[in-house]
């Protein structure tokens, strides 16, 4: 695989969006940190919409001087370019029944995330350009970074290029939310899917697991509650491990550990194979995730939702969660913090 292409400013034309009306569609997280952002670089407030339902996100989008569009089709109509920045699994049914019938022939359409794109939920036009646009940082230190005058990591890609102009708008776009600045990667809705899917599928399950059972075993020898909690993740050393990786290198943070932990940790690890593991991953890679299995498994719950009286699954997940001995034991000493700190 060859290496991934960054994008920087000096790639991207913004007078590519001279004249152009951009919708964001939601005003949330990403949507409020990009529009601000995009105004900010100098793309006039005349020339941004902000089409949202009638909420506190509207309110707040008023409030911060943009003009605010209740009637989708409305919206629809004048768009240029669409963002697309409401939660995915509300995108499908908001898109695909109130702007596509409305949408220009020759709209751009800009994702956050590559979920509905790679799974077809989005319906497009053939002449329609189709973009992800996906900074990997949450909503706010998209903002802040910008106010910063620094950039924030993002995957970029053209996954439909209707008019032949998807990545030179592309780009345009990103440089206007600031992503270009650190440099934006080149991927796809497929590799962001994957990833993203495959880190809360896979790897993440896995690590909670692991802290579940080491807690148990540790608890089981003799270790109190108290000490476990803190030695585990209240002192927020995992937190500042993971700090240290992301500046100095995954492995190499370990040279900030003691000799005794250093051995510890790289002759233990070297000694797990992890064929399992890995056969493992590529079963919830190939046969969960890439194959839609899990997407189809999630559209149900969603349908479900839309039910009268239906019960969110996240509840029940939460219930048998908090059932387990580490959340069990980590209540009784949160109630105990003002004695400990
Ligand atoms: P959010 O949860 O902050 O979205 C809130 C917005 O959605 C509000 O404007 C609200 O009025 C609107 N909304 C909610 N339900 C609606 C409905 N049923 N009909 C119409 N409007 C509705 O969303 P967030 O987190 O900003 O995510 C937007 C996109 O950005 C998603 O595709 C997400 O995957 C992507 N993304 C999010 C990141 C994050 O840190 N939150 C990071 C990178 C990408």
């Amino acid at each position: 695989m060859p290496s991934a292409r960054i994008f920087y400013d000096a790639d991207a034309d913004l007078s590519l969006l001279d004249g152009k009306n951009i919708v964001f569609l939601g005003f949330g997280k990403q949507g409020s940190a990009q529009a601000q952002n995009l105004r900010d670089t100098g793309i006039p407030n005349e020339q941004i919409t902000i089409a949202n339902v009638k909420d506190s996100f509207a309110d707040e989008a008023r409030a911060k001087g943009f003009n605010v569009e209740h009637d989708f089709s409305k919206a629809a109509e004048i768009a240029d370019v669409l963002f697309i920045l409401i939660p995915d699994q509300v995108q499908p049914g908001v898109f695909n029944n109130k702007f596509f019938p409305k949408m220009k022939d020759t709209a751009v359409i800009v994702v956050a995330s590559g979920y509905n794109v790679f799974f077809n939920l989005l319906k497009f036009k053939p002449q329609q350009d189709v973009v992800m646009v996906a900074p990997r940082m949450i909503g706010s230190s998209v903002r802040s970074l910008y106010q910063k005058g620094r950039g924030f990591p993002c995957f970029i890609s053209v996954e439909q290029d209707g008019t032949g102009n998807g990545l030179p708008i592309a780009l345009a776009l990103s440089r206007g939310i600031g992503a270009t600045k650190a440099g934006a990667i080149a991927s796809s809705a497929r590799e962001e899917t994957a990833m993203d899917l495959f880190a809360e599928q896979a790897l993440w399950p896995n690590i909670i697991m692991m802290f579940r059972e080491a807690f148990n075993v540790l608890k089981e020898a003799g270790c109190s509650d108290e000490a476990l909690c803190y030695e585990m993740w209240m002192s927020k050393e995992p937190a500042e491990i993971f700090e240290r990786a992301a500046d100095d290198g995954f492995i190499a943070q370990l040279k900030h550990h003691s000799t005794i932990s250093q051995y510890g940790q790289l002759s233990g690890s070297l000694k797990l194979e992890g064929t399992s593991t890995r056969e493992h991953f590529k079963d919830i890679l190939y046969n969960q995730v890439l194959n839609g299995k899990f997407c189809k498994a999630f559209s149900l719950i969603e349908e479900d939702l839309e039910k009268e009286g239906a019960e969110n699954p996240l509840n029940e997940l939460y219930r048998r969660s908090e059932e387990t001995e580490l959340a069990q034991a980590e209540k009784r000493v949160r109630a105990r913090l003002a004695e400990l700190l």
